[in-house]
């Protein structure tokens, strides 16, 4: 995106920072979640945020998502730390390790299964990373699975000229570096270390949502520098750049998601995000009737 001069930058304010609960998910592992909540049922296109861990498990204890459909969206999963094995009903089958991005388009219907490795089974370990639901527009809810699996040596990087700000670009561009991973939708999905006193000015375009989440450490954010601390989310008003800078004593670690809203009606029910209850009931019916198929062994 280009600024021009003639015009002003509007840095994006903070309309509200909250808080992420924490609950178990899958086969129980402890994951924080901004979103979604009674309250904040989604950031439009983003369905969910899950920060997994970082948990540590000892040999024989890590626990996964055993089988499970998905329909109507993208999971978009990204490891910190540990390891993970996916199948599916359509034969894929993978490993993450730390710095891996697996970004999935269940599109019609997939089965899966997202395991710890059978190394990660043996040794035990830190588990740390998100899984984040990306919405599809109602013209691509029905298209077929798709995956983009891109190991950590591929997902680009860069650093600002002072080097305080580190950046791996997983969706949208970052620091002159373009993401390898084509969304269906616009979509900024930017991982930032900070040093301390870092900062940086990102573009993001006016009109989409966008959003701050707090890995580690703290971010000021916004034209009031609003304090992000760990495990909070920034939601950001309009704006076309987002301001972020870490404290002069600390460093800071986090997620910067943004993408252009779909605007469309929502109906979800665990794992299926469709745009009508009619649809979400077919859903059901397929997946109950096996028309997602299963994982074979
Ligand atoms: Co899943």
């Amino acid at each position: 995106m280009t600024i021009t001069t003639a015009q002003t930058t509007i840095l994006r304010p903070v309309v509200e920072v909250i808080t992420s609960e924490r609950t178990l998910e899958g086969g129980g592992f402890p994951v924080r979640r901004p979103f979604p909540t009674t309250r904040l049922p989604q950031v439009d296109p983003f369905l969910l945020l899950d920060h997994l861990g970082p948990v540590t498990w000892g040999p024989g204890e890590g626990i996964g998502a055993p089988d499970h459909p998905h329909r109507g969206f993208e999971t978009v999963t990204y490891l910190l730390s540990g390891g993970f094995q996916h199948k599916d009903s359509a034969g894929h089958a993978g490993k993450l390790a730390p710095g891996d991005v697996q970004w999935m388009t269940a599109g019609s219907g997939v089965v899966h299964s997202e395991l710890p490795s059978d190394e990660f089974m043996r040794n035990g370990g830190v588990m740390h990373g998100f899984q984040v639901w990306v919405n599809l527009p109602a013209r691509d809810k029905m298209i077929a699975p798709h995956y983009q699996e891109i190991p950590t040596a591929g997902i680009p990087e860069a650093r600002s000229i002072d080097g305080s700000v580190k950046v791996r670009v997983i969706a949208g561009e970052a620091l002159g570096k373009r993401a390898v991973i084509e969304t269906r939708t616009p979509i900024y999905y930017l991982h930032f270390t900070l040093e301390p006193g870092g900062t940086i000015h990102q573009p993001v375009p006016a009109g989409f949502n966008a959003l701050v989440y707090l890995i580690s450490g703290t971010v000021q954010t916004g034209k009031e520098r609003t304090p992000v601390h760990e495990g909070q989310m920034a939601r950001l008003g309009d704006g076309d750049v987002v301001a972020l800078a870490a404290e002069a004593a600390a460093p800071a670690d986090l997620l910067l998601l943004a993408g252009q809203p779909l605007n469309e009606p929502v109906a979800r029910y665990g794992p299926f995000v469709m745009n009508t209850r009619e649809e979400i009931e077919q859903a059901f019916r397929d997946y109950q009737s096996g028309r997602m198929g299963s994982i074979h062994a």
